[in-house]
């Protein structure tokens, strides 16, 4: 298979981290006979400080040329300790999430036995939890009209009905091949546009006899997750409480970095760790590459349909961890590996399968 990866590495420890994605990529393309071409753009921080634009045309002129992207991360410190200056990174990215109509974010949250000790939830409450969380990412109030005066501020949040159908089919269709239920998690006591979402996903899921419909108010959700995460299938949920719930979840496998993402939508798709840039760790190779390396692995599975490479990777990380090698936020007590080591590590692995 020939394809063209777009690259967009971005700020902190986004290009060491994929780095490792791409090393892995380069593994398992040799393996399996593939022709990955890479390209590379600017995105974030790092655009503003080479072009003043967080997402310049030349990035936006690559788009057309690429099958996939994979994303690093985006944000620096500067930024949010000044919240007056007009432009900033994040825009970069929600940007590309319109431009290319990403409209569905598909957060998988798994715990891997081996380091579940990691965890600061209790053992047994977290074995084996495997669920994923369907974000919805170019609508509500992130992308809402804004406005502000000297004492006066708002966001509006809004979505239309064909906007939630959209979605909403993602996460029943992908619910059919796991557990067979969907939590749909809103604010329908309180908030106009959750109640719009309660109503459409009730009846979108008349056409979904199999699937099991739950629905849970985002406070309550916030507190389940963490009182009882096996209870979890497919969460579907708007754009912000997705940002908000899948940082609290990604709490329960340990490490941030050790989770994936994938954005899926009208055309191509765009892969990304979802732990963000990390100043504190960037060029340090100390940061996590597992979350941008499975990203890698969701990216053969969705763009590329080629599941027995997705899986090859997936296997090579769980057994890495089962062997004892891990990141500083794996092992900081015994030995731990650089992030440039644990990427050769996969790829050792993923050789000698
Ligand atoms: C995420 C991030 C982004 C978001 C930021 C960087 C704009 O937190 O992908 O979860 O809020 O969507
Ligand atoms: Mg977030």
């Amino acid at each position: 298979m020939k394809k063209n990866i777009l690259l967009l590495p971005g700020d902190g420890i986004g290009p060491e981290v994929i780095d490792q994605a791409v090393k892995v990529i380069k593994i398992v393309s040799e393996k399996f006979n593939h022709n990955f071409n890479f390209l590379y753009a600017d995105i974030g921080h790092q655009a503003i400080l080479k072009k003043s634009d967080p997402l310049p045309k030349e990035t936006i002129n690559l788009l057309n040329h690429a099958d996939a992207i994979l994303f690093g991360a985006i944000g620096d410190p500067y930024y949010d300790n000044n919240p007056q200056l007009k432009i900033r990174p994040e825009q970069g990215l929600l940007k590309l999430r319109k431009i290319l109509g990403l409209y569905a974010n598909l957060r998988p949250i798994k715990v891997y036995n081996s380091i579940s000790n990691l965890s600061p939830l209790k053992k047994e409450l977290i074995k084996d939890v495997d669920f994923i969380v369907i974000r919805e990412l170019i609508g509500g109030i992130y992308f809402g009209k804004k406005g502000r005066d000297k004492n006066k501020a708002f966001d509006l949040c809004e979505y239309k009905k064909d906007e939630i159908i959209r979605i909403g089919k993602v996460a029943f269709e992908l619910a059919k091949k796991r557990k067979k239920k969907v939590t749909l998690v809103d604010k329908a006591n309180v908030l106009e546009t959750s109640r719009l979402w309660r109503e459409t996903i009730q009846n979108l899921s008349k056409e979904y006899p199999d699937i099991q419909l739950e629905m849970m108010f985002v406070d309550n959700a916030s507190m389940q997750i963490i009182k009882k995460p096996k209870n979890f299938d497919v969460v579907l949920t708007e754009n912000m409480f997705g940002d908000i719930l899948t940082d609290e979840a990604s709490v329960i496998a340990g490490s941030i970095g050790l989770l994936p993402s994938a954005s899926i939508g009208e055309k191509i798709a765009l892969y990304e760790p979802i732990h963000g840039s990390f100043p504190k760790a960037t060029g340090k190779d100390i940061a996590n590459p597992i979350g941008a390396i499975l990203s890698s692995a969701m990216m053969f599975e969705y763009s590329f349909n080629l599941t027995k490479e997705s899986k090859i990777i997936e296997d090579a990380v769980k057994k890495a961890l089962e062997k004892g090698f891990g990141t500083y936020d794996i092992n900081k007590k015994e030995k731990f590996y650089k992030c440039s080591e644990f990427g050769d590590i996969i790829c050792k692995i993923i050789k000698n399968y």
